[in-house]
């Protein structure tokens, strides 16, 4: 049986893909803050309360996933922050919030994910394609775009020190309707998830380190 954490599962993306792997028959434990525990408990997964951007909260993470032995092991969790459209500075504590969640929150639970994880297991960031510096042509909510940037980078070394031991990506979900991606998006959370499973089923070791979106292409960094 397959073994699954979800980190950020209360809604959206993340909630999906408790759905989905549960409803493949997977074992899977999945986190989320405060009341929202129930959406996932009520779909057969493990819950345990965790915001990511708090250190002890984080930090409790590491006993539970002892010996778990997972075989993927993704980090959803996400803050969009301020829409801008130029170059409007964020406030301290929007840049705060945004970093400490997308990056900050990524560095502290990604070790102790791949403690959790079986040899040859595989380890994913939910990113965005505006992160992509390469393929950039559009600079708004670039707080946002910062704080992605920065995630690939830090999965980047995740995959460096982890290489052998588990394939690590990053992946960019499609533009997708949720409270984040906003009712106009093409893609339903159905089925974005669906086609990031696909790509995370398909993946093989020498893939640790790359950036795909949910069809399996590669975006440039
Ligand atoms: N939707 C898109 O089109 C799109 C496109 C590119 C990338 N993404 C990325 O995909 C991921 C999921 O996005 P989504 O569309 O599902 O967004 P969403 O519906 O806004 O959900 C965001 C998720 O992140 C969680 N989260 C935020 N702050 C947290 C914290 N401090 N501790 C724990 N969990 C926290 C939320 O939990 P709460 O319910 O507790 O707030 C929620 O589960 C994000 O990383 C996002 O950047 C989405």
């Amino acid at each position: 049986m397959q073994k699954v954490l979800v980190i950020g599962a209360s809604r959206g993306i993340g909630l999906e893909f408790v759905r989905q792997y549960r409803e493949a028959g997977a074992q899977v434990w999945a986190t989320a803050r405060g009341e929202q525990l129930t959406a996932v408990q009520a779909l057969g997964a493990t819950a345990w309360e965790l915001d990511v951007a708090d250190a002890a909260s984080a930090s409790s993470l590491s006993w539970r996933l002892d010996g778990l032995g997972l075989d993927v092991a993704i980090y959803c969790a996400g803050l969009i922050g301020p829409r801008s459209a130029g170059l409007e500075p964020p406030t301290q504590a929007d840049f705060d919030a945004v970093m400490h969640v997308n990056v900050l929150g990524a560095m502290r639970l990604l070790p102790v994910m791949a403690e959790g994880l079986a040899p040859g297991g595989t380890l994913a960031v939910l990113s965005s394609v505006m992160a992509s510096i390469g393929g950039r042509n559009s600079p708004s909510s670039w707080l946002y775009r910062a704080s992605k940037a920065a995630l690939n980078s830090v999965l980047k070394d995740a995959a460096l020190v982890l290489q052998g031991r588990a394939t690590c990506v990053a992946l960019h979900p499609g533009w997708v309707r949720t409270a984040m991606g906003g009712e106009g998006a093409p893609l339903s959370v159905e089925e974005s998830v669906a086609a990031q499973r696909r790509v995370l089923a398909g993946l093989r070791p020498e893939q640790s380190g790359s950036f795909f979106d949910e069809q399996g292409r590669v975006i440039p960094w």
